[in-house]
């Protein structure tokens, strides 16, 4: 079991936030230990819907560079690469196009929702890149033969296609890929401030890992409360209330409940609560800040971590290139 290796990554769209860090973060610092971690920054991934902003993607190749060692990913244990840089990525993605069906790809229900979250580029017609991001993804996860993927549940269709993909090229041309597994994370996806479903930048409502104590408390104050409080004493309902939401994943179980219960008895002032809960944010992310700035200051450090883990990759994936061409009867003018 121990060295089974991961194999999972981010498209570089933005800076990452608190959900992302209980999400997915965390959950690959604690797996980094027990297994062999690849961690691939999906810049050709992240075109396929920004290919008119190239610019957005560059600059977050570093953001999330930092992002990842501010947590607590650490070189020695996972190798963080650019996808861009092994261009075995884009030649299995090739031999992997021919199977599967236009049609398959347009049933993916990732796929059909984010089509449809992205009219505004796509017009009526959707590029050939797009529709085809999760046979790239299958090229992603087969080139270092990961075996299991941490990731959300919005990822499960791409593991099931790139599933159907190794079982369709190991019946034909012999048993060379692994069927990958989803590790689903235990934490749900974590509401914004504002109380909506989804976090994002788009909405303004996320904290990001790498935000001020200050902005972390300008964000809190403005966090979405029971709107029927408006004195202290009025008797509040923590339950639809993004402070109390909050304090259960920053603050102490204990704590947790003397929040709700003075909240119910009108006997916590929303001000005094948002303050805590700012301060127990601010806390549980100022080792990440920490380390983020360490990074920051060493700008030469970050590019030899990601040099390095590109390399280390892409000789992994050259190998399976090899293995692949094998069975496909690609490798001419090879000795014998
Ligand atoms: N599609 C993933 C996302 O949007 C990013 C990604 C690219 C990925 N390649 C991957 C995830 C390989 C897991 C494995 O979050
Ligand atoms: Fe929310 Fe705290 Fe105000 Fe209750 S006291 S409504 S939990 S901010």
């Amino acid at each position: 079991m121990k060295n089974k290796r991961i194999l999972t990554g981010d498209r570089p769209t933005g800076k990452m936030h608190i959900g992302h860090y209980f999400g997915s973060l965390k959950n690959r610092v604690k797996m980094q230990e027990e297994y062999e971690t690849y961690i691939e920054i999906a810049d050709v991934q992240a075109l396929t819907d920004n290919f008119n902003n190239p610019e957005k993607v560059r600059k977050n190749i570093k953001e999330i560079a930092l992002d990842y060692l501010s947590v607590g990913i650490n070189p020695e244990k996972a190798t963080i690469f650019i996808q861009s840089m092994i261009p075995e990525i884009a030649e299995l993605t090739v031999f992997y196009s021919n199977l599967v069906t236009i049609a398959r790809l347009e049933r993916n229900p990732t796929v059909k929702t984010e089509i449809a979250q992205k009219k505004e580029l796509f017009g009526e017609s959707v590029t050939y890149g797009f529709l085809g991001y999760p046979v790239s993804q299958a090229a992603d996860i087969t080139a270092f033969k990961g075996e299991l993927v941490p990731a959300g549940e919005d990822q499960m269709p791409l593991i099931e296609q790139c599933r159907e993909i190794v079982r369709k090229f190991n019946s034909i041309y012999g048993e060379i890929l692994k069927e990958p597994e989803i590790v689903l994370s235990e934490t749900k996806r974590i509401k914004g401030l504002d109380g909506n479903e989804k976090m994002g930048k788009s909405l303004g409502n996320a904290i990001y890992l790498s935000d001020s104590p200050e902005e972390i408390t300008k964000k809190v104050m403005g966090a979405v409360t029971d709107p029927n409080r408006i004195k202290k004493d009025d008797l509040g309902n923590p339950d639809i209330c993004m402070v109390a939401y909050y304090h259960n994943l920053f603050t102490s179980k204990e704590e947790c409940k003397a929040v709700c219960e003075e909240c119910k008895a009108g006997k916590r002032g929303c001000v005094a609560c948002k303050k805590q809960l700012a301060q127990n944010i601010i806390d549980t992310l100022e080792p990440i800040r920490e380390k983020r700035t360490y990074y920051e200051e060493r700008p030469e450090l970050v590019d030899k971590i990601l040099i390095e883990g590109t390399n280390k990759a892409r000789q992994i994936a050259k190998e399976t290139m090899e293995e692949v061409k094998k069975a496909m009867k690609l490798d001419y003018f090879k000795e014998q």
